[in-house]
């Protein structure tokens, strides 16, 4: 979608837009100090950790970690699509949006906000039908015989989807622009034909919300039995299944009071849940939980048990969980699981013990950790030496997955205790493994802990994307042509950008690598608290890039010496070489503590 309108625009853009005043028309914020606060709009708290600064042009929740542009800011808050949120910040800057020639950009209004309209409408029109129409009573039968008061059906706005092709169609579709919209939004189908026709037919209607309580899809239950079961909205502009979580809006209170989320399987099992008043669950869509499920959840509560049915099925979702939930966990989070017993499911459980009884079993939900190494040990020999080997090999990849941090380090002391060798011989590195030019999370955590150690390929990509002026400072960077180092490819994409584009701001950069891998490490990097004092940015840069350099060099020096060895050199080679020891006793010289 990006391509559609031109980079540099959006450079332009963000460079001239101030996303202090975008935010503050939704989120009124206060300065404090060279930033701005408020209390974060993507999670719930009391305190603000909501940041925006204005040299970045970026905003970060020191809460939850939600960060962005202003441009991600419009696409996450207001629900636009990309070129909505382009759109409406140039309307805000005055400019106009230019579109690459001969690209096809689509009907204009290709709009989020129009489509949440729509679903607001359709929400009405399904609860309307459940009350009036005709055959709206097999819908009600249907819930009373499931136990569903009216009471609850009301506060989950459930509704009815008659049989039939074309009521919806009618009701909404009024002329071709609205009936595109409807399909659009998903509530529709548009045939190779040409025409359309409803997707959901003889359905009850459960509405799901997005965080701030608007309708973004509907999950659809057929009444008695039929296939599918349950269909859902496909992906649209507004839904994507593995970021929504059903129930979650209307569980927000629930859960900051309870301080703890429950995460089941079905729609019926939230409401079944909260009729009985355990009113704080949220159910997936159908898929496994994402890590961006379990990001929202931490971000409203720290504690989330995962419910589970007690047969193969649900033992093999709850590792799906598990593995998912380890990149998560940061300090103060906890993940939970609970097995019901087989043939049940929360609905029905709680139906037939009762709240108290199911509350109980909450308490014994067992903890991720001893799920883990519970699991695994299950399947090693615990008596033999390679058994004991091989659950280190086991858990050597959940391990590298999570996040630096006391319970990381807490695992791996338990995971020598296991295998009775000692935790400094473990293959599971002390620093997070991740490939090769990727980093860690910057420390973002709640508590924000003692200062990672940082490479210096980290540092100089933090201070030349925190401060892109220092580009200017830099010279001769060929020295560090060959530098074989995790992250100096994206330090190299930065270099390259910066010196195409001169004048970017940090929210500039980040966009311009929206499509790539390194758009989350970069995220993160611009919101790491430097550790370094104004006025010593510029030495500080050029200190690391000397010390780069130095390896550089040192590596240059092994490949050829390497080469020595095993082949012989050329004459270049051998000056090359020459030239770099000679160096190197320089360097050793100049700096003795350093070597
Ligand atoms: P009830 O039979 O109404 O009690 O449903 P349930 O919520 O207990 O459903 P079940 O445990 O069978 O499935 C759990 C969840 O998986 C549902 O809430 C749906 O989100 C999803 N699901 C189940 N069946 C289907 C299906 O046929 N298609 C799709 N897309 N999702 C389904
Ligand atoms: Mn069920």
């Amino acid at each position: 979608m990006a391509g559609r309108i031109p980079k540099q625009f959006i450079d332009e853009l963000l460079t001239r837009s101030d996303i202090v005043d975008v935010i503050d028309s939704y989120v009124p914020l206060k300065k404090a100090g060279k930033d701005y606060k408020a209390c974060c709009p993507f999670h719930e708290e009391k305190t603000p950790s909501f940041t925006v600064s204005v040299d970045k042009q970026f905003y970060h929740c020191f809460g939850c970690g939600a960060h962005g542009s202003a441009i991600g800011f419009l696409m996450d808050y207001e629900h636009m699509s990309f070129v909505e949120a382009v759109e409406d910040l140039a309307a805000r800057a005055g400019l106009k949006v230019p579109k690459e020639a001969g690209v096809f950009t689509g009907p204009d209004k290709d709009s989020g906000t129009d489509l949440l309209e729509i679903m607001r409408e359709a929400a009405r029109f399904y609860r309307q039908q459940l009350r009036e129409h005709p055959q709206a009573g097999r819908a009600v039968d249907y819930l009373k015989r499931r136990g569903i008061t009216g009471e609850i059906a009301h506060e989950f706005g459930l509704g009815f989807a008659p049989d039939g092709w074309d009521n919806l169609l009618r009701a909404l579709g009024k002329d071709d622009a609205s009936r595109e919209a409807l399909a659009r939004a998903g509530l529709v189908v548009k045939k190779d034909s040409g025409g359309y026709y409803d997707r959901f037919r003889d359905r009850v209607m459960f509405p799901i919300e997005d965080h701030r309580g608007r309708v973004v899809a509907f999950g659809g239950r057929v009444i008695d039995k039929g296939e599918p079961k349950y269909l859902n909205s496909p992906e649209t502009p507004l839904f994507h299944k593995g970021r929504e979580l059903y129930g979650l809006f209307h569980a927000r209170e629930a859960i900051k009071r309870e301080n703890r989320v429950l995460v089941v399987e079905g729609y019926m099992d939230v409401v079944a849940l909260a009729q009985f008043g355990v009113d704080f669950a949220v159910a997936t869509l159908g898929t496994a939980t994402t890590r961006d499920h379990l990001e929202r959840l931490f971000r409203h509560a720290p504690e989330v048990i995962f419910c589970f049915d007690g047969d193969r099925a649900g033992r093999e979702a709850a590792w799906r969980a598990l593995d998912n939930a380890l990149p998560a966990l940061r300090e103060g989070w906890q993940a939970s699981f609970l097995f019901l017993p087989e043939g049940e499911d929360p609905d029905t459980l709680v139906r037939k013990e009762g709240r108290d009884a199911f509350l109980a079993r909450l308490k014994t939900a067992i903890p991720l950790p001893d799920y883990l190494f519970d699991n695994l040990m299950r399947q090693v020999d615990m008596n033999r030496l390679d058994g004991r080997a091989r659950l280190v090999e086991l858990a050597r990849p959940l391990l590298s997955k999570m996040p630096q941090g006391i319970l990381r380090q807490m695992m791996l002391d338990r995971l020598a205790e296991l295998s009775r060798i000692s935790v400094e011989k473990l293959p599971v590195p002390a620093a997070a493994a991740e490939p090769a030019g990727s980093f860690r999370a910057a420390s973002s955590s709640r508590t924000r802990g003692p200062q990672e150690p940082a490479s210096n390929v980290r540092r100089a990509i933090a201070l030349l994307l925190q401060h892109p002026e220092l580009m200017e400072k830099m010279s001769d960077e060929n020295r560090l042509a060959d530098l074989d180092l995790p992250g100096m490819p994206l330090f190299r994409a930065l270099h390259q950008l910066l010196k195409n584009s001169a004048k970017l701001n940090t929210a500039a950069i980040i966009e311009s690598f929206s499509d790539s891998e390194y758009k989350h490490h970069l995220s993160r990097l611009a919101v790491w608290d430097y550790p370094a004092q104004a006025e010593n940015l510029e030495a500080e840069f050029h200190d690391i890039l000397n010390r780069l350099s130095e390896t550089s060099a040192k590596q240059r020096t092994e490949r050829l010496l390497h080469k020595e060895s095993a082949q012989g050199l050329d004459q270049a080679e051998k000056d090359e070489l020459a030239r770099l020891l000679s160096l190197k006793r320089d360097i050793s010289r100049l700096s003795p503590s350093r070597h």
